[in-house]
């Protein structure tokens, strides 16, 4: 299924019938020798797309997903085809969608079985060749963590190959009424906590060398400012996770509500005397190869 695995640091010559063919980097399969011709992939920290992404089976269809442009643009970047992205917190299925789409495997877990069932329902549609896997199961726990090694298994994998985290941005919006939902947790610290859970899970099932993406936005509380971004990055970080990139991304496609209600956030911020937010974070880190 996955081209022939390459575990060289080092940009790496392939070699067929005696031609330079391509130089690429054993997570993705971008030809070095003709990096002029991928204009279409983001280098830089400061991403903004003036639309969502729709069609191909992506539908702005859940409060809180993000917009598919992120999951390509990081498919291209850290995988390669038949490569398996693992997505802890998988909600209406844009990883999933994403993956098979690039010719990429996805095992996700999401705790609402609603939703696993939307997602298998909406894959039915393009997953023929089988390429992903559904858990439904808290994503905090050691059982989460069992089932993606035995779905790992199942796909002939001893790890995933690169690892995608969008969790709740705390409470800002709950997600069900379930406990171990992070959107549930009562403070800061519990969901920073809970969140740790979940990093130590992804990086237990991620194979050395590879890459995870941390998708995430702050929150204003009692008028004070809750840099969530980078608490959650300390919490990777903590795990073992080095920080790779900062990517600040606009936020335009995600909100439902306009009109009426911006403006009134418009007044709420020249009386409160701060800014409104227009940005998120898809945070990169590296699981070193030791
Ligand atoms: C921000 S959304 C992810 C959206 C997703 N990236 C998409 O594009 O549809 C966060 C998701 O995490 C789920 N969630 C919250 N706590 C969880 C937990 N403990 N285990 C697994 N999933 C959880 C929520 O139900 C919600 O669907």
């Amino acid at each position: 299924m996955r081209p022939e695995k390459n575990n060289n640091s080092e940009a790496t010559l392939q070699l067929i019938r005696g031609t330079i063919v391509k130089k690429t980097k054993p997570y993705n399969d971008i030809d070095l020798n003709s990096w002029k011709d991928y204009d279409h992939i983001e280098t830089g920290t400061l991403w903004t797309f003036s639309e969502r992404a729709k069609g191909n089976g992506h539908k702005f269809d859940y409060h809180g997903n993000y917009i598919p442009q992120i999951a390509e643009q990081l498919y291209s970047r850290y995988t390669r085809p038949g490569d398996i992205v693992l997505d802890l917190f998988l909600g209406s299925g844009t990883s999933a969608i994403e993956a098979v789409h690039m010719k990429r495997r996805c095992i996700g877990v999401e705790i609402k079985p609603e939703l696993i069932e939307k997602v298998e329902e909406k894959l039915q549609d393009f997953d023929n060749d089988n390429l992903t896997r559904l858990i439904c199961q808290d994503s905090t726990s050691e059982r989460a963590c069992e089932q993606v090694h035995l779905a790992l298994d199942e796909l002939g994998e001893e790890k995933a190959q690169f690892l995608v985290l969008h969790p709740p941005y705390a409470d800002i919006i709950r997600f069900s009424n379930k406990k171990k939902d992070l959107s549930n947790c009562t403070s800061t610290e519990e969901f920073l906590e809970k969140f740790k859970n979940v990093a130590q899970n992804g990086y237990d099932c991620l194979e050395n060398g590879r890459y995870a993406a941390l998708i995430i936005g702050d929150k204003y509380s009692k008028g004070e400012l809750v840099p969530l971004g980078f608490y959650c990055m300390q919490k990777m970080n903590e795990v073992g996770f080095k920080t790779k990139s900062i990517i600040v991304k606009n936020i335009t496609g995600n909100e439902i509500g306009k009109g009426r209600a911006s403006n009134l956030w418009r007044y709420r911020a020249l009386a409160g005397g701060f800014y409104i937010f227009k940005h998120e974070y898809v945070m990169i880190f590296e699981k070193s190869k030791k």
